[in-house]
């Protein structure tokens, strides 16, 4: 049965999807383990950034588990959609930032788990696709809604209607990843990234990933009225007062989340 790893490093946790003989997919038990795993980090302000990535060089996640999926009836079926839906958008409505550390191949499922995170960074032997047409479904996870948003109609139906893979050079081409990793350093980059926002005031940041997420639905005029109304949540803020007496005094601040 597959589960998780998971590694501390202040205030980034590591969670290692660790069920290398499915190729990391998605089972019902990895499934509400994450889905518990995001509502704990959302429910505090502890962990400020997540990096998930898949054990093994093989695999970052190849998507639902097609071998329990073959045991479920339709109803069985219908219920793990609602759950991975549900726990997506948890990803993505979370105060906490999550990067999908692409280490190998992400299809299906697991495209989508790295769609509803913030950021996502690859490895040279990276591979993504939405591969669901293939299998006579199509993407239930949000990737439909997801992928155009991030790289547009036409590349998102290039991809989802085909339903070929692309390695990692191409998604970042595409902008469907954001930075790519040399060779074996993909942890530590994706770990400087996750310091480099948890350096950042907390509040600012959720209220930064809020303004951008919310207003992409928005037209503009309501989408900058959003940024304003985000805006306020920070000008109340103590942490903005100590961002200014920590440049006065040439400091680094030292942030309360409040
Ligand atoms: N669910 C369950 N088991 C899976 C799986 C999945 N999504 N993907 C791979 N596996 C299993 C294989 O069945 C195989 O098991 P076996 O040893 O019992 O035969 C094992 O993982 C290794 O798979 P293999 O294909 O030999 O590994 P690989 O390293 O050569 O390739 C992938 C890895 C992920 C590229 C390849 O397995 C693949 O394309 N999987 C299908 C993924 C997919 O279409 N996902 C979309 C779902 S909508």
């Amino acid at each position: 049965m597959g589960t998780f790893r998971e590694e501390r490093r202040g205030p980034v946790e590591i969670w290692t999807l660790d069920a290398e003989d499915t190729r990391n997919a998605i089972s019902r038990a990895v499934l509400a383990e994450l889905e518990s795993r995001v509502a704990r980090v959302s429910g505090g302000q502890e962990v400020r950034a997540v990096v998930i990535t898949g054990a093994g060089d093989k695999a970052f996640c190849a998507g639902a588990d097609l071998k329990e999926r073959a045991t479920m009836s339709e109803a069985e079926v219908r219920a793990f959609l609602g759950g991975l839906r549900r726990t997506m958008r948890a990803v993505e409505t979370s105060s906490t930032i999550f990067i999908a550390a692409i280490n190998g191949s992400a299809l299906g499922g697991g495209t989508e788990l790295a769609l509803a995170c913030d950021l996502r960074i690859a490895a040279p032997a990276a591979e993504l696709g939405l591969t669901e047409v293939r299998l006579g479904i199509i993407p239930g996870g949000g990737g439909t809604q997801r992928l155009p948003r991030l790289v547009g109609p036409g590349r998102a139906k290039d991809l989802i209607l085909t339903g070929r893979r692309l390695n990692a050079a191409e998604a970042f081409a595409i902008g469907l990843v954001q930075r790519l990793a040399p060779e074996g350093r993909l942890l530590e980059v994706a770990l400087s990234v996750a310091e480099q926002i948890a350096e950042n005031a907390p509040l600012a940041v959720s209220a930064a990933k809020r303004a951008i997420d919310r207003g992409l639905d928005l037209d503009m005029e309501a989408a900058l009225a959003l940024e304003l109304e985000q805006y306020e949540t920070v000008l109340r803020s103590e942490d903005r007062l100590e961002g200014l007496r920590a440049f006065a005094e040439k400091r680094r601040p030292v942030w309360k989340g409040r």
